[in-house]
């Protein structure tokens, strides 16, 4: 990872998103990283935000953060359905852009912010947390002594008592619903356990105050591999994954968010059972610290956005399926 400390990226943060402020902790814990600016749509909550994280620059509207030629990197942090709208303008003005999950309302809008990040030669990521913790290269070294992969079950819950109905996630408009909330980090570590594309969906999903409220699905993958996943506003929280193969199963209790900074586990069941943990570990830190080492070294990293079209892309069938009650091909 390349962590240039003396030429740290300069960030600004595209409003003052709930989300934002522990970007903000990883920025300022980064070591090639700086935070100069945050907008908002009001100065008022820029000002207020800024004073609070201590942050040099604010600016009352979200062009203007983007004017600042002083500005490397954006972190957008909107609601997914102003998400392609933003990068496309950051990205338009030479920012390269790591955009929350999902990455977009849908993956037509995701192709169009791809093209516009490879036409302005800007870095384009989504920010998908938990693919950058060091847990994550471990589990990826262990899948491979599980024989052959089998199946993959995520899910990813929480639970409101009362929907509310002022939060973005309840909002069709904005682009809300648990698949592209939840189901997107499911979505993600399925393609992460088998590494392709699946060749066809299933789903089923209740809706409610006009967003899916919960969701299912099934994904078929070339050779005998299956995986399923839930995710919903109704249960619970759950964070889990099993990736199970025909000699061993891996399971990781807690992949969104690991319980603890200091240390995360996962098992590998089988014979016997055993539990792996790292060291200290802040996922968002690394995320920060790997976003910036690609703009310092300049050498683009497509790839990152490629994963992130495809989740779209299995997402779309995913919501698809659910709304016509058939199987889609992918
Ligand atoms: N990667 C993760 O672990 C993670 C965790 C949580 C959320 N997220 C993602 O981050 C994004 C933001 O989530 P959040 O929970 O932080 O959202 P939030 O607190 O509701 O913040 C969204 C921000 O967007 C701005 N905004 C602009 N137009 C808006 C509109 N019409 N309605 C509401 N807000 C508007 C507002 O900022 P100003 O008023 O300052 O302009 C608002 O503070 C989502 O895409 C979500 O999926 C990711």
């Amino acid at each position: 990872m390349n962590t240039d400390t003396n030429n740290p990226v300069r960030w600004g943060i595209l409003s003052t998103a709930s989300i934002a402020s522990k970007i903000a902790r990883a920025i300022n814990l980064a070591h090639n990283a700086e935070l100069v600016a945050i907008a908002s749509r009001t100065e008022e909550r820029a000002n207020a935000w800024a004073k609070k994280q201590n942050v040099p620059i604010a600016y009352g509207t979200y062009d203007d953060l983007l004017s600042d030629a002083s500005l490397d990197a954006i972190y957008i942090p909107l609601p997914p359905s102003m998400h392609a709208e933003w990068t496309i303008k950051a990205a338009e003005n030479g920012k390269h852009v790591l955009c929350e999950k999902p990455l977009s309302a849908d993956s037509d809008e995701a192709t169009i912010m791809i093209n516009a990040c490879q036409q302005n030669g800007v870095q384009l990521m989504d920010g998908v947390m938990w693919v950058h913790h060091d847990r994550t290269e471990m589990m990826k070294k262990e899948i491979k002594n599980l024989g052959e992969l089998r199946r993959v079950t995520a899910a990813f819950t929480f639970n409101w008592n009362t929907i509310p109905t002022d939060n973005i996630r309840a909002k069709p408009e904005l682009g809300g619903g648990s698949l592209g909330d939840l189901g997107y980090y499911c979505v993600r570590a399925i393609l992460w356990a088998y590494e392709e594309m699946p060749t066809k969906v299933f789903a089923t999903a209740r809706y409610k105050v006009g967003v899916d409220f919960n969701f299912a699905g099934i994904l078929w993958f070339e050779n005998d591999r299956i995986a399923t996943f839930d995710c919903g506003f109704d249960t619970g929280l759950r964070k889990w994954f099993e990736v199970a193969g025909t000699k061993a199963s891996l399971v990781c209790d807690d992949f969104t968010v690991p319980t603890s900074e200091e240390s995360a586990r996962f098992w590998i069941h089988g014979p016997g059972n055993v539990k792996h943990e790292t060291g200290t570990c802040i996922q968002e830190v690394n995320m920060i610290e790997r976003f910036s080492g690609i703009v310092q070294s300049n050498k683009l990293e497509p790839e990152w956005a490629e994963v992130a079209v495809n989740t779209m892309r299995v997402c779309d069938a995913l919501r698809e399926s659910a709304q016509q009650g058939r199987v889609v091909k992918l």
